[in-house]
């Protein structure tokens, strides 16, 4: 059978970073190919050659046994290569359906656009994934999810034969992800040929046939991907095993109270939401996607008003309209959303990192001290690994897990009393997360109250003091954090369609 695609000896070089060197990778029909690696591995760069977005510098690439060379994405499409890219790349203020058919829309007569076609043939390829989304939406309405699942739709309607996705479940719940795999499934069996990249191992022995691994810009090793245990994919990943400390839940019962929320409300969203989080502890949001924890922390955060409900910081009642309020409070929030909200893409790592803490760098006099900036960047780069040609790089130019990292940096630089981690390891490979994980407790130990709020239970279990469970806007527990917590006990909370019926734990 002739390989959907070969790439050989491939070299690509940007100022400052030798992205690839010397990789190769096939793909057959039918099959699912995970291209593994640390954050700034390559795995974008090398998937954006073969999409034509970027052109390599060396190497040889062939589709189907004839060699190719592809000046852009329409090039790489008309060979039959999709891509589903890691930063979403959809037009915020066009509808779904404009964004599916963008560049090709239907027209009418004297080249008017045919709406009614355009909306109709969104929803025939919305159905067809299982999805109900309104093709009249516009984009920037709806939740990363929903984009995800509409950027996913776009590259379907053009019915590759090769289809790359670089990440398509960082921002999928459980039920999204299943359906996402159902599609595999299908186009495994027409013939297609998929790229899967992902940091979540547990996806790889579910749908992934063969794993390419990447390391520093190099090939490593391709594998069969159910016979190979993912712990050796993870050590030819980072090269390195990676120690992780269990978790130690401090005895934090005399500390201070830093923040009280009480009967937090807005509309269906959020009902009634108390709780309480003490000077040191981690406390762990957990609940399915929808829940609610997402808004409580922007309505904490004075990002979105709510209808009811009292926030107090140290004893005292605050009133919090905006995040400015909120930061004037005390309090930080790194977004789920690092693109929207989380980033100066334009501006450079130290930038990025200095920006909500620029009182810290500027003198008495009002003067921006770089050398400090430029130090402490340093220093953050140097703790979270994060893979630059040096602080002065533009945050776009890094891979999407260091531009996380950059986030993070960020507000782990923040001296806030109060530190809101909205999915803080998405995209993040399994080696940086460790180290995240080991700058939260410091932090807690350093006397910050923290709240993580994750989608992936394990990440609550491995960090959290307490666990505050959600379901469908409501607190429905509040479980101790160590050791003896399950996931059944969590997931009893997370379902819980009556909150009245749950076991309620300690909610203050
Ligand atoms: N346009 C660019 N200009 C300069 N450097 C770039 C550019 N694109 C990528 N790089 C660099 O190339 C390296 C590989 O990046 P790439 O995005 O391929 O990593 P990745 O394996 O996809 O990582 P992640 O898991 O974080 O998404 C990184 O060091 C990155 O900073
Ligand atoms: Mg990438």
């Amino acid at each position: 059978m002739t390989k959907l695609v070969e790439l050989n000896g491939i070299e690509k070089r940007f100022p400052g970073v030798h992205a690839l060197k010397n990789v190769r990778f096939d793909l057959h029909p039918g099959e699912v190919h995970a291209l593994m690696g640390e954050n700034g591995a390559g795995k974008s760069t090398l998937m954006k050659i073969l999409s034509g977005i970027y052109q390599r510098d060396e190497g040889e690439m062939r589709v189907k046994g004839e060699s190719v060379n592809p000046q852009g994405p329409r090039d790489a499409l008309d060979l039959g290569i999709g891509i589903i890219h890691q930063e979403l790349s959809l037009m915020n203020d066009l509808t779904a359906a404009e964004n599916v058919f963008i560049g090709r829309e239907p027209r009418l007569s004297f080249g008017r656009l045919d709406d009614a076609a355009l909306n109709r043939q969104a929803e025939e390829i919305f159905a067809s994934m299982n999805l109900s989304i309104d093709p009249k939406a516009v984009v920037g309405e709806l939740t990363i999810a929903r984009q995800q699942l509409i950027e996913i739709a776009k590259a379907l309607s053009y019915r590759p034969q090769v289809l790359i996705m670089d990440e398509p479940t960082a921002a999928l719940n459980d039920a999204e992800i299943a359906e996402l795999f159902v599609i595999i499934q299908q186009l495994k069996s027409e013939g297609v040929g998929i790229v899967y990249i992902s940091h979540k191992m547990d996806e790889l022995k579910r749908i992934a046939d063969r794993v390419t691994v990447l390391r520093d810009g190099t090939y490593v090793a391709t594998v069969p991907a159910k016979e190979t245990p993912v712990s050796e994919i993870i050590a030819m990943m980072v090269g390195r095993e990676i120690k992780e400390a269990p978790l130690q839940v401090p005895d934090t019962s005399s500390a201070e109270t830093v923040l009280k929320v009480s009967r937090l409300s807005r509309g269906q969203e959020i009902q009634d939401v108390s709780f309480s989080l003490r000077k040191g502890e981690i406390l762990g949001f957990a609940g399915l996607m929808g829940a609610g924890r997402t808004e409580v922390a922007r309505a904490i955060f004075g990002a979105d008003p709510i209808d009811a409900g009292e926030v107090e910081v140290h004893g005292k009642p605050v009133r919090i309209n905006s995040p400015h309020d909120a930061v004037r409070a005390g309090i930080g929030y790194l977004s789920e959303d690092r693109k929207r909200f989380g980033l100066a893409t334009g501006m450079n790592v130290r930038a990025n990192i200095a920006l909500a803490s620029m009182e810290r760098f500027t003198s008495a006099l009002g003067v921006l001290r770089e050398p400090d900036m430029k130090a402490v960047a340093e220093q953050y780069i140097d703790r979270l690994d994060i893979r630059t040609p040096s602080d002065a790089q533009e945050v776009r130019l890094l891979s999407g897990g260091n531009q996380q990292k950059v986030v993070v940096g960020k507000w782990l630089l923040r001296d806030c009393d109060i530190l809101i981690f909205d999915e803080p390891t998405r995209g993040i490979d399994v080696g940086a997360k460790s180290e995240i994980y080991a700058l939260l407790e410091a932090l807690a130990a350093d006397g910050k109250a923290i709240i993580v709020i994750s989608s992936e239970l394990p990440e609550i279990m491995r960090l959290s003091h307490r666990i505050a469970v959600m379901c469908e806007g409501r607190l429905t527990g509040v479980l101790p954090g160590g050791a003896d917590v399950t996931q059944t006990q969590i997931m009893a909370l997370a379902t819980a369609r009556d909150a009245a019926m749950a076991p309620v734990g300690e909610l203050t």
